[in-house]
Formats: structure tokens, sequence, C-alpha cells
């Protein structure tokens, strides 16, 4: 399995990043996720905007224009034989030589076998609670995933799937998924504000905004709780319908219309490349 690392391809086993890197010295560092199918990665121009955009917030200079990190890609998923792949590009704050000041980044690209939710996780759906938290620095993608990671024992003991994190009862985002709500007037809601702007989510809304009225503004977990579906988007996860939250059965518990027709349409996206 080959990976990028800053300047040339290096196998699995050679791409080791230094202790003084500020990523492992204090959680410093950006990356964006995307995913392969047929061989080509999924709207890779959007995950290279957010990418540099979140790169640019967070003070690290790239050393690769877009052009050469799409050649550099193409060239990845090439070398590492898997038509289906998730491919990571992580950009750290660098050798650091007090452990806190920022130096020069180290770029780090693999793409590694993935998994996807199925038809039958749709199907499924998943069970969430809820959970008063506000991440740092929302519209970055950054490595820290601290919160989601620790709540995981409560996950396990409430027996739910995954959190919903809110503010003051205006609910933002899963850890690493977008919330949206169908209301029982059919209408899409999804928050605005204080979150990731998501990949699948910018697909997601122009899907809709073709047949449905679409809001992009702050949602109240009481609103949440009483819409008639729920779903959330994410790239490994597509769209994934939201069965229970905090115990509360959303609609019938099943995957709802519009969640259903929007689903296949997201399929049918990439089916075609999702350029
Ligand atoms: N998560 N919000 C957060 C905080 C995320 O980390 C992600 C992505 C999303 C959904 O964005 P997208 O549709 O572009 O995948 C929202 C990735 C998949 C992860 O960390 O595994």
């Amino acid at each position: 399995m080959a990976v990028f690392f800053n300047d040339h391809f290096v196998a699995n086993e050679n791409a080791l990043l230094h202790v003084s890197d500020l990523s492992m010295q204090r959680g410093y560092a950006i990356f964006d996720f995307c995913r392969t199918k047929n061989w080509r990665p999924l709207f890779l121009n959007d995950h290279l905007d957010r990418f540099y955009a979140s790169a640019a917030a967070m003070h690290l200079a790239t050393r690769y224009n877009k052009e050469e990190l799409t050649a550099i890609i193409y060239e990845l998923i090439e070398r590492t034989l898997l038509d289906e792949a998730g491919i990571r590009i992580l950009l750290t704050g660098g050798y650091s030589v007090d452990g806190y000041q920022p130096a020069s980044p180290n770029l780090i690209i693999t793409c590694n076998a993935v998994k996807t939710a199925s038809l039958a996780d749709f199907e499924n759906g998943i069970t969430a609670m809820t959970y008063e938290h506000q991440r740092e620095l929302p519209s970055v993608k950054t490595i820290n995933y601290m919160m989601a990671v620790w709540l995981q024992p409560l996950l396990k003991e409430k027996k739910v799937n995954d959190v919903l994190y809110h503010h003051k009862e205006i609910i933002t985002e899963f850890p690493r998924s977008n919330v949206f709500i169908v209301t029982k007037d059919q209408r899409l809601l999804t928050p605005s504000r204080h979150m990731l702007r998501g990949i699948t989510r910018k697909q997601v809304l122009s899907l809709a905004a073709k047949q449905m009225d679409v809001e992009e503004r702050d949602i109240r977990t009481e609103e949440l709780l009483q819409a008639a579906e729920v779903f959330l988007t994410s790239t490994t996860k597509k769209i994934m319908p939201v069965a229970a939250i905090d115990g509360n059965i959303i609609g019938d518990g099943k995957p709802g219309v519009i969640t259903r027709k929007l689903y296949n349409e997201f399929l049918q996206l990439e089916q075609q490349g999702g350029q």
C-alpha cells in the first residue's frame, strides 16, 4: 500500500511521522476525507476546496496547488489497486522545536479500503442521543474528535449508535456527519452555522432544492423531536435515517419517503462519478 509523504510515495511501513510533530504534541492538524468509486474520487474538487480552506484557517502552508494535489491523488489510487477506497489528506503542524510553535507542515495522503453504509444499514437507520457540546473552530476539519471518542462508553451504556451535538438547545451536527430534518409540512431543514459544511450535505441540499422548500437555519431540539423524518449525511454513511433520538421514535421509525428519495438520487449521482 503506498502513502504519499510530503514529496514522494513511500511504502506503508515507511510512512512514519516523528514524535515532535505538532499533531502528536498538541493535536494540531487538519485533514479531509473523500471516497473513490470506479477508480475516481467523488466530489474531489469540493473536498480539495475544503482542505485548502481548513489549512488557511489553521495558518498551515500547503506545498501543492489543486492540480498538483489532484494528480498525486490519482497516482495514489492507481498504485493502491483498489476501485473503491477512502482517501485521507492530512496536513499537520510540522516538526516543532519546542512542541508548541508551528513548523513546516507535514502532508500525508493515504488511500485505504473503506467501509461504507449498505442498503441494509440504510433500512435499519441509526439511533442517537443528544449531547450539549460545541466543537472548537467548527467550520474547520481539524483532527480533534476528542469529545466524540470520549463519549463512546456513554453511547454503549445508552445503547445508541451516535450522538447529536446541540448548543443551548440548537442542534449543530453529529461528530462525523451533518443533520437534516423533514418537517411535517415537507420542508427540509439543516443547521446553517456552528458546524462543518459537509460535502454530502452540499449535494443533498442541491438535490432537495429541485423538489422542495429548503431552509438552512437554527433548529431547536423540540423541532427535531417533532420532525417527520431525520437523517444524517457523510462521505461514508451517505444518507442515513435516524430512527430514534433520546428514546423518541421519529416518524414510524423507518426510513421516510423524502429520505429514501434523496438517498436514491444521491446513489445515482455517485454512480455518475459525482463531479
Ligand atoms: N467526517 N461534520 C464533521 C465534524 C465531519 O467530520 C464530517 C466528515 C462531516 C460530514 O462531511 P462530509 O459529507 O464531507 O463527509 C460533518 C468524516 C467522514 C470522518 O471524519 O470520518
